[in-house]
C-alpha cells in the first residue's frame, strides 16, 4: 500500500463554503446522497435508505469523514450541508492510473441534486486542491469518472483536468483525467 499522504486539513473555507468533518446533523443530507438516484445514477445506482440507515447507525455518521482528506461541503453561512468531497489515494489494485506504482492522488466529489449548477463543486474542489498543493510535493492528481457523466467530466475539464485514457470497469466506460498537484497553487 502506498503510505504517502493526502492534505492533512481539518477544515479548509472558501468565499461561500466550510469544507469539514461531519457533524450528527449532517445524517439527513448523507443519507440522500446514497439514496437520491440521480446522484446516484453513475455511481452503481441509488441505495435502499434502510441499508443507509443502518450502516450509519452502525458507525456514527461522524466516522463518514474520519478520513484525511475527507470532507462535508457545507453552506460557509447556514452549515447546511451541499455534498461530500474526498482527495485520497487511488489503490494500485483499481485500474486507471498514470504511473507504474499507482496510488496517485484521486479527487471524488458529490452534490445534493438541489446544490448543482451553481459552481458549487468547482468551488470545493478548487479549494480542497489549493490546500493540497500547498502541504504536498508535486505529483499527479486524478479524476475517474464514468465517460457518460457529462456532468462531472466537464467540472474536470474546467478545473483543468486533461483526459488521459479509457477503462471498462463496473460494467460501463470510465475517463481517466489528470492534472499536476501544483497547477492548483494559489
Ligand atoms: C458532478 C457534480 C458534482 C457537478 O456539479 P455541478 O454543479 O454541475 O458542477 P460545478 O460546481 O462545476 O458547477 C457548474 C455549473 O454551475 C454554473 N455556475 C453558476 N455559478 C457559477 C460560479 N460562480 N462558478 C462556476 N460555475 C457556476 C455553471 O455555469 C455550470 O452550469 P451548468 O450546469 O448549466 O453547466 C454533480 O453533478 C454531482 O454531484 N453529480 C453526482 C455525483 C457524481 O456523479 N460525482 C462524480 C464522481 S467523481
Amino acid at each position: 500500500m502506498d503510505p504517502s499522504p493526502t492534505l492533512s486539513a481539518m477544515e479548509i473555507t472558501s468565499g461561500r463554503l466550510r469544507l469539514r468533518k461531519a457533524h450528527d446533523a449532517d445524517r439527513d443530507g448523507l443519507i440522500e446522497l446514497q439514496t437520491d438516484p440521480q446522484v446516484r445514477l453513475y455511481l452503481g445506482g441509488p441505495r435502499p435508505r434502510s441499508v443507509v440507515e443502518q450502516y450509519l447507525e452502525a458507525i456514527g455518521t461522524t466516522s463518514i469523514t474520519h478520513n484525511p482528506g475527507t470532507f462535508v461541503i457545507a453552506d460557509k453561512t447556514t452549515d447546511r450541508l451541499f455534498g461530500t468531497l474526498v482527495l485520497d489515494r487511488r489503490s494500485a489494485d483499481l485500474p486507471g492510473h498514470v504511473t507504474e506504482e499507482g496510488g496517485e492522488l484521486e479527487l471524488t466529489y458529490l452534490l445534493r441534486r438541489e446544490a448543482w449548477g451553481a459552481g458549487l463543486a468547482f468551488e470545493a474542489a478548487t479549494a480542497a486542491l489549493r490546500a493540497a498543493a500547498d502541504e504536498l510535493p508535486d505529483q499527479p492528481v486524478l479524476v475517474v469518472t464514468q465517460t457518460a457523466n457529462e456532468r462531472s467530466l466537464k467540472l474536470a475539464a474546467r478545473l483543468g483536468f486533461q483526459c488521459m485514457s479509457t477503462f471498462e470497469a463496473h460494467g460501463a466506460e470510465q475517463t481517466l483525467a489528470a492534472s499536476n498537484l501544483h497547477s492548483f497553487k494559489a
